[in-house]
Protein backbone atom coordinates (compact mmCIF):
# COMPACT_ATOMS: atom_id res chain seq x y z
CA UNK A 1 0.00 0.00 0.00
CA UNK A 2 0.94 3.43 -0.23
CA UNK A 3 2.20 5.47 2.45
CA UNK A 4 2.10 8.87 3.71
CA UNK A 5 4.49 10.94 6.57
CA UNK A 6 4.01 13.93 7.56
CA UNK A 7 6.99 14.19 10.14
CA UNK A 8 9.01 16.70 8.08
CA UNK A 9 6.27 19.06 8.28
CA UNK A 10 6.31 19.91 12.35
CA UNK A 11 8.95 22.31 12.81
CA UNK A 12 6.13 24.55 10.68
CA UNK A 13 2.71 23.14 12.70
CA UNK A 14 3.01 21.61 15.14
CA UNK A 15 1.10 17.64 16.04
CA UNK A 16 -1.71 19.86 17.48
CA UNK A 17 -2.45 21.96 14.58
CA UNK A 18 -2.70 19.21 12.50
CA UNK A 19 -4.74 17.17 15.57
CA UNK A 20 -7.26 20.49 15.49
CA UNK A 21 -8.17 19.88 11.74
CA UNK A 22 -8.64 16.28 11.94
CA UNK A 23 -12.45 16.38 13.14
CA UNK A 24 -12.73 19.02 10.39
CA UNK A 25 -11.39 16.71 7.56
CA UNK A 26 -13.30 13.58 8.77
CA UNK A 27 -16.49 15.87 8.82
CA UNK A 28 -15.38 16.10 4.79
CA UNK A 29 -14.94 12.99 4.32
CA UNK A 30 -18.57 12.15 6.13
CA UNK A 31 -20.14 14.59 3.50
CA UNK A 32 -18.43 13.49 0.66
CA UNK A 33 -19.97 10.01 1.46
CA UNK A 34 -23.64 10.97 2.65
CA UNK A 35 -23.63 13.62 -0.25
CA UNK A 36 -25.09 16.65 1.07
CA UNK A 37 -22.23 19.10 0.67
CA UNK A 38 -21.20 21.43 -2.23
CA UNK A 39 -21.58 20.03 -5.51
CA UNK A 40 -23.19 17.07 -4.69
CA UNK A 41 -24.28 16.22 -8.37
CA UNK A 42 -20.35 15.53 -9.29
CA UNK A 43 -19.75 12.88 -7.05
CA UNK A 44 -20.33 10.03 -8.87
CA UNK A 45 -16.05 9.44 -9.30
CA UNK A 46 -16.25 8.34 -5.28
CA UNK A 47 -17.39 4.70 -5.61
CA UNK A 48 -16.33 4.84 -9.74
CA UNK A 49 -13.83 2.55 -8.99
CA UNK A 50 -15.58 -0.27 -6.84
CA UNK A 51 -19.12 0.20 -9.35
CA UNK A 52 -17.13 -0.38 -12.80
CA UNK A 53 -17.89 -3.68 -13.65
CA UNK A 54 -15.67 -6.73 -15.36
CA UNK A 55 -17.83 -6.24 -18.44
CA UNK A 56 -17.02 -2.70 -18.83
CA UNK A 57 -13.79 -3.32 -18.21
CA UNK A 58 -13.76 -6.53 -20.91
CA UNK A 59 -15.19 -4.58 -23.35
CA UNK A 60 -12.22 -1.57 -23.17
CA UNK A 61 -10.09 -4.10 -23.34
CA UNK A 62 -11.73 -5.27 -26.31
CA UNK A 63 -11.70 -1.80 -28.14
CA UNK A 64 -7.89 -1.40 -26.55
CA UNK A 65 -6.71 -4.42 -28.36
CA UNK A 66 -8.60 -3.64 -31.87
CA UNK A 67 -7.39 -0.43 -32.11
CA UNK A 68 -3.93 -1.65 -31.16
CA UNK A 69 -4.31 -4.16 -34.45
CA UNK A 70 -5.30 -1.91 -36.56
CA UNK A 71 -3.51 0.89 -35.77
CA UNK A 72 0.08 2.01 -35.90
CA UNK A 73 -0.55 5.64 -34.39
CA UNK A 74 -4.03 6.05 -32.04
CA UNK A 75 -4.21 10.05 -31.61
CA UNK A 76 -6.17 10.58 -28.14
CA UNK A 77 -7.73 14.12 -28.70
CA UNK A 78 -8.80 15.93 -25.26
CA UNK A 79 -7.77 18.37 -22.76
CA UNK A 80 -8.07 19.03 -19.43
CA UNK A 81 -9.64 16.69 -17.20
CA UNK A 82 -10.24 15.01 -20.83
CA UNK A 83 -6.15 14.19 -21.36
CA UNK A 84 -4.42 14.55 -17.89
CA UNK A 85 -5.34 11.44 -16.30
CA UNK A 86 -4.59 9.55 -19.43
CA UNK A 87 -1.39 10.59 -19.82
CA UNK A 88 -0.18 10.68 -16.67
CA UNK A 89 -0.56 7.14 -15.97
CA UNK A 90 0.59 6.26 -19.47
CA UNK A 91 4.21 8.33 -19.05
CA UNK A 92 4.30 6.94 -15.60
CA UNK A 93 4.26 3.16 -16.86
CA UNK A 94 6.02 4.05 -20.03
CA UNK A 95 9.63 3.10 -21.41
CA UNK A 96 11.42 6.57 -21.50
CA UNK A 97 12.39 6.07 -24.87
CA UNK A 98 9.14 4.31 -26.27
CA UNK A 99 8.19 7.06 -28.39
CA UNK A 100 11.99 6.19 -30.65
CA UNK A 101 11.08 2.17 -30.47
CA UNK A 102 9.65 0.11 -32.79
CA UNK A 103 7.06 -1.85 -30.27
CA UNK A 104 4.13 -4.18 -31.40
CA UNK A 105 0.49 -2.66 -31.35
CA UNK A 106 0.11 1.64 -31.69
CA UNK A 107 1.85 4.20 -30.36
CA UNK A 108 -0.56 6.69 -28.55
CA UNK A 109 -0.26 10.44 -29.31
CA UNK A 110 -2.49 13.38 -28.17
CA UNK A 111 -3.67 16.04 -29.38
CA UNK A 112 -6.40 18.63 -28.73
CA UNK A 113 -4.52 20.22 -25.77
CA UNK A 114 -3.44 22.95 -27.61
CA UNK A 115 -3.96 25.30 -30.43
CA UNK A 116 -0.91 24.73 -31.68
CA UNK A 117 -0.41 25.21 -35.16
CA UNK A 118 2.81 23.76 -35.87
CA UNK A 119 2.09 20.87 -33.17
CA UNK A 120 -0.85 20.18 -35.54
CA UNK A 121 1.04 20.49 -38.90
CA UNK A 122 3.91 18.19 -37.59
CA UNK A 123 0.88 15.47 -36.06
CA UNK A 124 -0.21 15.20 -39.61
CA UNK A 125 3.06 15.07 -41.26
CA UNK A 126 3.68 12.37 -38.91
CA UNK A 127 -0.16 10.33 -39.74
CA UNK A 128 0.60 10.89 -43.36
CA UNK A 129 0.34 6.98 -45.24
CA UNK A 130 0.21 5.52 -41.70
CA UNK A 131 -2.57 3.56 -39.81
CA UNK A 132 -4.12 5.75 -37.16
CA UNK A 133 -7.06 5.90 -35.47
CA UNK A 134 -8.60 8.19 -32.93
CA UNK A 135 -10.00 8.67 -29.72
CA UNK A 136 -11.62 11.82 -28.89
CA UNK A 137 -12.67 12.93 -25.66
CA UNK A 138 -14.93 15.62 -24.57
CA UNK A 139 -17.55 15.34 -21.98
CA UNK A 140 -19.50 18.64 -23.29
CA UNK A 141 -18.70 17.70 -26.64
CA UNK A 142 -18.08 21.77 -27.44
CA UNK A 143 -14.81 22.14 -26.46
CA UNK A 144 -12.78 24.57 -28.86
CA UNK A 145 -9.44 22.65 -28.65
CA UNK A 146 -9.98 19.19 -29.27
CA UNK A 147 -13.10 20.18 -31.31
CA UNK A 148 -10.16 21.74 -34.03
CA UNK A 149 -7.78 18.95 -33.88
CA UNK A 150 -10.86 16.84 -34.50
CA UNK A 151 -11.95 18.25 -37.55
CA UNK A 152 -8.67 18.15 -39.48
CA UNK A 153 -8.12 14.87 -38.18
CA UNK A 154 -11.07 12.75 -38.83
CA UNK A 155 -10.86 15.02 -42.37
CA UNK A 156 -7.34 13.54 -42.88
CA UNK A 157 -8.79 9.84 -41.99
CA UNK A 158 -11.48 9.66 -44.59
CA UNK A 159 -9.75 11.09 -47.33
CA UNK A 160 -7.19 8.09 -46.41
CA UNK A 161 -9.09 5.22 -45.80
CA UNK A 162 -12.44 6.45 -46.62
CA UNK A 163 -15.31 7.40 -44.85
CA UNK A 164 -17.37 4.01 -43.84
CA UNK A 165 -13.60 2.50 -42.87
CA UNK A 166 -12.56 5.91 -40.77
CA UNK A 167 -16.03 5.26 -38.67
CA UNK A 168 -14.62 1.91 -37.53
CA UNK A 169 -11.34 3.53 -36.57
CA UNK A 170 -12.89 6.60 -34.21
CA UNK A 171 -14.45 6.29 -30.84
CA UNK A 172 -16.08 8.90 -28.82
CA UNK A 173 -16.11 9.41 -25.32
CA UNK A 174 -18.69 11.82 -24.27
CA UNK A 175 -21.95 12.87 -22.41
CA UNK A 176 -24.80 10.29 -23.02
CA UNK A 177 -26.65 12.62 -24.58
CA UNK A 178 -25.95 15.98 -25.08
CA UNK A 179 -23.79 18.08 -26.95
CA UNK A 180 -21.74 18.47 -30.64
CA UNK A 181 -20.01 15.25 -30.17
CA UNK A 182 -22.91 13.04 -29.13
CA UNK A 183 -24.96 14.26 -32.25
CA UNK A 184 -21.44 13.92 -34.82
CA UNK A 185 -21.40 10.26 -33.28
CA UNK A 186 -24.44 9.10 -33.17
CA UNK A 187 -24.71 10.13 -37.17
CA UNK A 188 -21.55 8.89 -38.30
CA UNK A 189 -22.60 5.29 -36.37
CA UNK A 190 -18.67 5.41 -34.11
CA UNK A 191 -18.37 3.11 -31.01
CA UNK A 192 -18.76 5.19 -28.00
CA UNK A 193 -18.38 5.47 -24.26
CA UNK A 194 -20.44 7.59 -21.71
CA UNK A 195 -18.90 10.24 -19.28
CA UNK A 196 -21.78 10.10 -16.91
CA UNK A 197 -23.41 13.55 -15.89
CA UNK A 198 -22.01 13.19 -12.19
CA UNK A 199 -18.46 12.04 -13.04
CA UNK A 200 -16.28 16.15 -13.24
CA UNK A 201 -13.48 16.15 -16.15
CA UNK A 202 -10.37 15.74 -13.26
CA UNK A 203 -11.65 13.09 -11.82
CA UNK A 204 -12.59 11.07 -14.50
CA UNK A 205 -9.53 9.12 -15.08
CA UNK A 206 -10.93 5.77 -13.86
CA UNK A 207 -13.91 6.04 -16.50
CA UNK A 208 -13.37 5.00 -19.86
CA UNK A 209 -11.96 8.63 -20.52
CA UNK A 210 -8.08 8.13 -18.73
CA UNK A 211 -9.22 3.94 -19.07
CA UNK A 212 -9.27 3.18 -22.59
CA UNK A 213 -6.04 5.35 -23.80
CA UNK A 214 -4.05 3.27 -20.83
CA UNK A 215 -5.42 0.29 -22.39
CA UNK A 216 -4.59 1.08 -26.02
CA UNK A 217 -0.77 2.44 -24.64
CA UNK A 218 -0.47 -1.46 -23.62
CA UNK A 219 -1.22 -1.16 -19.96
CA UNK A 220 -3.36 -3.23 -17.37
CA UNK A 221 -6.29 -1.11 -16.46
CA UNK A 222 -7.90 -4.31 -14.33
CA UNK A 223 -4.92 -4.28 -11.84
CA UNK A 224 -5.27 -0.23 -12.26
CA UNK A 225 -8.68 0.14 -10.93
CA UNK A 226 -7.94 -2.56 -8.49
CA UNK A 227 -5.69 -0.57 -6.82
CA UNK A 228 -8.05 2.59 -6.57
CA UNK A 229 -10.65 0.15 -5.44
CA UNK A 230 -8.06 -0.98 -2.47
CA UNK A 231 -7.72 3.12 -1.36
CA UNK A 232 -11.65 3.78 -1.74
CA UNK A 233 -12.16 0.67 1.05
CA UNK A 234 -9.27 1.64 3.07
CA UNK A 235 -9.75 4.34 6.04
CA UNK A 236 -9.48 7.54 5.38
CA UNK A 237 -6.14 7.70 7.32
CA UNK A 238 -3.95 8.67 4.93
CA UNK A 239 -6.40 11.24 3.14
CA UNK A 240 -7.19 12.95 6.41
CA UNK A 241 -3.14 12.86 7.64
CA UNK A 242 -2.67 14.89 3.60
CA UNK A 243 -5.69 17.27 3.80
CA UNK A 244 -5.68 18.32 7.40
CA UNK A 245 -1.55 18.99 7.29
CA UNK A 246 -1.59 21.00 3.84
CA UNK A 247 -4.85 23.29 5.49
CA UNK A 248 -2.68 23.29 8.18
CA UNK A 249 0.46 24.71 6.90
CA UNK A 250 -1.95 26.53 4.43
CA UNK A 251 -3.55 28.53 7.37
CA UNK A 252 0.74 29.25 8.78
CA UNK A 253 0.79 31.14 5.83
CA UNK A 254 2.27 28.67 3.37
CA UNK A 255 0.25 29.35 0.09
CA UNK A 256 2.21 27.14 -2.08
CA UNK A 257 2.47 23.64 -2.17
CA UNK A 258 4.94 22.34 -4.81
CA UNK A 259 4.14 18.24 -5.82
CA UNK A 260 8.39 17.04 -5.64
CA UNK A 261 9.03 13.87 -8.23
CA UNK A 262 12.33 12.46 -8.52
CA UNK A 263 11.29 10.10 -11.70
CA UNK A 264 10.91 11.27 -14.48
CA UNK A 265 8.16 9.04 -15.75
CA UNK A 266 6.41 11.19 -13.01
CA UNK A 267 6.05 14.32 -14.44
CA UNK A 268 2.45 14.63 -16.10
CA UNK A 269 1.07 13.23 -13.09
CA UNK A 270 2.14 16.29 -11.60
CA UNK A 271 0.51 18.02 -14.40
CA UNK A 272 -2.56 16.06 -13.81
CA UNK A 273 -2.70 16.74 -9.63
CA UNK A 274 -2.30 20.75 -10.44
CA UNK A 275 -5.41 20.05 -12.66
CA UNK A 276 -7.04 18.22 -9.86
CA UNK A 277 -5.93 20.81 -6.55
CA UNK A 278 -6.37 24.31 -8.61
CA UNK A 279 -9.64 23.79 -10.13
CA UNK A 280 -11.02 22.47 -7.14
CA UNK A 281 -9.87 24.47 -4.79
CA UNK A 282 -8.61 27.83 -6.49
CA UNK A 283 -11.83 30.31 -6.04
CA UNK A 284 -13.70 32.20 -3.98
CA UNK A 285 -10.38 34.08 -3.28
CA UNK A 286 -8.51 31.29 -2.09
CA UNK A 287 -6.91 28.38 -2.25
CA UNK A 288 -3.40 26.67 -2.15
CA UNK A 289 -1.89 27.03 -5.45
CA UNK A 290 -0.61 23.75 -6.94
CA UNK A 291 3.19 23.93 -8.48
CA UNK A 292 5.53 21.30 -9.14
CA UNK A 293 9.04 20.54 -10.16
CA UNK A 294 10.89 17.32 -11.27
CA UNK A 295 14.03 16.83 -8.96
CA UNK A 296 16.96 16.41 -9.45
CA UNK A 297 16.17 18.08 -12.76
CA UNK A 298 14.69 21.42 -11.64
CA UNK A 299 17.57 21.45 -8.26
CA UNK A 300 19.57 23.20 -11.58
CA UNK A 301 16.83 25.54 -12.03
CA UNK A 302 14.35 26.17 -9.23
CA UNK A 303 16.58 24.48 -6.53
CA UNK A 304 17.64 28.32 -5.40
CA UNK A 305 14.23 29.52 -5.25
CA UNK A 306 13.04 26.86 -3.03
CA UNK A 307 15.89 26.70 -0.76
CA UNK A 308 16.11 30.36 -0.27
CA UNK A 309 13.32 32.03 -2.04
CA UNK A 310 9.92 33.51 -0.13
CA UNK A 311 8.96 31.20 2.72
CA UNK A 312 5.52 30.99 1.24
CA UNK A 313 6.12 27.49 -0.03
CA UNK A 314 5.69 23.57 1.08
CA UNK A 315 6.51 20.55 -0.60
CA UNK A 316 4.73 16.82 -0.95
CA UNK A 317 7.49 14.69 -2.39
CA UNK A 318 6.47 11.61 -4.19
CA UNK A 319 9.08 8.89 -3.73
CA UNK A 320 9.27 5.46 -5.55
CA UNK A 321 10.82 2.82 -3.30
CA UNK A 322 11.78 0.03 -5.93
CA UNK A 323 12.75 0.75 -9.64
CA UNK A 324 11.79 -1.27 -12.54
CA UNK A 325 15.40 -1.87 -13.36
CA UNK A 326 18.63 -1.89 -12.12
CA UNK A 327 21.54 0.27 -13.80
CA UNK A 328 25.39 -0.11 -11.59
CA UNK A 329 27.67 2.47 -11.85
CA UNK A 330 31.05 0.61 -13.54
CA UNK A 331 34.83 1.24 -12.46
CA UNK A 332 36.56 3.51 -14.15
CA UNK A 333 40.99 2.92 -13.54
CA UNK A 334 41.52 6.50 -14.37
CA UNK A 335 38.59 7.97 -12.32
CA UNK A 336 39.02 11.63 -13.94
CA UNK A 337 35.51 12.08 -12.92
CA UNK A 338 35.98 11.14 -9.48
CA UNK A 339 32.65 9.08 -9.35
CA UNK A 340 34.91 5.53 -8.29
CA UNK A 341 33.54 6.40 -4.77
CA UNK A 342 29.91 4.92 -5.63
CA UNK A 343 31.54 2.54 -8.28
CA UNK A 344 29.39 -0.60 -7.92
CA UNK A 345 26.26 1.68 -6.44
CA UNK A 346 22.92 1.53 -8.00
CA UNK A 347 21.97 4.83 -10.15
CA UNK A 348 18.89 5.17 -7.53
CA UNK A 349 20.79 4.60 -4.60
CA UNK A 350 22.53 8.36 -5.70
CA UNK A 351 18.93 9.43 -6.84
CA UNK A 352 17.72 8.14 -3.25
CA UNK A 353 20.33 10.14 -1.38
CA UNK A 354 20.06 13.20 -3.26
CA UNK A 355 16.88 12.83 -1.84
CA UNK A 356 16.90 12.63 1.74
CA UNK A 357 19.87 15.33 0.82
CA UNK A 358 17.08 17.54 -0.47
CA UNK A 359 14.86 16.86 1.60
CA UNK A 360 16.75 17.63 4.79
CA UNK A 361 17.94 21.06 3.28
CA UNK A 362 14.61 22.44 2.34
CA UNK A 363 13.50 21.43 6.01
CA UNK A 364 16.56 23.28 7.12
CA UNK A 365 15.36 26.48 4.53
CA UNK A 366 11.97 26.80 6.07
CA UNK A 367 10.54 24.19 3.82
CA UNK A 368 8.00 21.76 5.53
CA UNK A 369 7.86 18.22 3.93
CA UNK A 370 5.35 15.83 3.46
CA UNK A 371 6.46 12.41 1.97
CA UNK A 372 4.56 9.69 0.08
CA UNK A 373 6.06 6.91 -1.16
CA UNK A 374 4.87 4.38 -4.02
CA UNK A 375 6.59 0.83 -2.86
CA UNK A 376 6.81 0.52 -7.06
CA UNK A 377 5.52 2.52 -9.97
CA UNK A 378 2.85 0.32 -11.53
CA UNK A 379 -1.04 0.22 -12.04
CA UNK A 380 -1.95 -0.72 -8.46
CA UNK A 381 -0.27 1.46 -7.11
CA UNK A 382 -0.44 4.37 -9.43
CA UNK A 383 -4.56 3.53 -9.00
CA UNK A 384 -3.96 3.56 -5.20
CA UNK A 385 -2.71 7.25 -5.56
CA UNK A 386 -5.20 8.42 -8.03
CA UNK A 387 -7.73 7.92 -5.46
CA UNK A 388 -6.08 8.97 -2.79
CA UNK A 389 -5.64 12.34 -4.46
CA UNK A 390 -8.67 12.31 -5.21
CA UNK A 391 -10.67 11.59 -2.14
CA UNK A 392 -8.07 13.66 -0.65
CA UNK A 393 -9.37 16.63 -2.73
CA UNK A 394 -12.70 16.53 -2.22
CA UNK A 395 -12.15 16.68 1.46
CA UNK A 396 -9.66 19.43 1.61
CA UNK A 397 -12.16 22.00 -0.55
CA UNK A 398 -14.80 20.94 2.05
CA UNK A 399 -12.26 21.80 4.49
CA UNK A 400 -11.74 25.43 2.69
CA UNK A 401 -15.10 26.43 2.42
CA UNK A 402 -15.06 26.11 -1.46
CA UNK A 403 -17.65 23.87 -4.50
CA UNK A 404 -14.89 21.53 -5.00
CA UNK A 405 -16.49 20.68 -8.11
CA UNK A 406 -17.24 23.21 -10.21
CA UNK A 407 -14.72 25.46 -12.02
CA UNK A 408 -16.88 28.83 -13.13
CA UNK A 409 -13.39 31.06 -13.78
CA UNK A 410 -12.43 28.59 -16.82
CA UNK A 411 -15.26 30.09 -18.53
CA UNK A 412 -13.55 34.10 -18.83
CA UNK A 413 -11.33 33.03 -21.48
CA UNK A 414 -13.50 31.28 -23.62
CA UNK A 415 -15.99 34.25 -23.81
CA UNK A 416 -13.08 36.45 -24.98
CA UNK A 417 -11.70 33.79 -27.27
CA UNK A 418 -14.93 33.57 -28.91
CA UNK A 419 -16.16 37.05 -28.38
CA UNK A 420 -12.54 38.25 -30.38
CA UNK A 421 -13.13 35.43 -32.90
CA UNK A 422 -16.75 36.53 -33.62
CA UNK A 423 -18.17 33.81 -32.87
CA UNK A 424 -22.28 33.63 -33.34
CA UNK A 425 -23.89 35.11 -30.30
CA UNK A 426 -21.28 37.04 -28.68
CA UNK A 427 -21.46 40.30 -30.76
CA UNK A 428 -22.10 42.28 -27.27
CA UNK A 429 -18.78 41.23 -26.17
CA UNK A 430 -17.14 41.61 -29.34
CA UNK A 431 -17.75 45.31 -29.08
CA UNK A 432 -16.86 45.99 -25.48
CA UNK A 433 -13.71 44.22 -26.24
CA UNK A 434 -13.53 46.01 -29.28
CA UNK A 435 -13.37 49.06 -27.53
CA UNK A 436 -10.74 48.35 -24.85
CA UNK A 437 -8.04 47.04 -27.18
O1 LIG B 1 -12.11 19.28 -15.17
C1 LIG B 1 -12.78 19.78 -16.05
O2 LIG B 1 -14.03 19.78 -16.03
C2 LIG B 1 -12.14 20.46 -17.26
O3 LIG B 1 -10.77 20.46 -17.18
C3 LIG B 1 -12.53 19.72 -18.52
O4 LIG B 1 -12.11 18.39 -18.42
C4 LIG B 1 -11.90 20.35 -19.77
O5 LIG B 1 -12.23 21.70 -19.84
C5 LIG B 1 -12.37 19.63 -21.03
O6 LIG B 1 -13.76 19.66 -21.11
P1 LIG B 1 -14.56 18.67 -22.05
O7 LIG B 1 -14.28 17.28 -21.64
O8 LIG B 1 -15.99 19.06 -21.87
O9 LIG B 1 -14.07 18.94 -23.47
Amino acid sequence: MISICNKSVLGTVSEKDIEALKPQALAAAQTLEKGDGAGNDFLGWLHLPSEITAAELDDINATARQLRQECDYVVVIGIGGSYLGAKAVIEALSDNFAAYKQNEGAKVVFAGNNIGEDYLYDLMRLLEGKRFGIVVISKSGTTTEPAIAFRLLKAMLEKQVGKAEASKLIVAITDAKRGALRSLATQEGYKTYVIADNVGGRFSVLTPVGLLPVAIAGFDINALVAGAVEMEKAPADMMVDYAATRNALYQAGKKVEILVNYNPNLHFLAEWWKQLYGESEGKDGKGIFPASVDFTTDLHSMGQWIQDGERTIFETVITVERQRNEVVIPTDNADLDGLNYIAGRRVDEVNKMAELGTRLAHVDGGVPCMLITLPALNEKYLGQLIYFFEKACGMSGYMLGVNPFNQPGVEAYKRNMFALLNKPGYEAQSAELAKRL
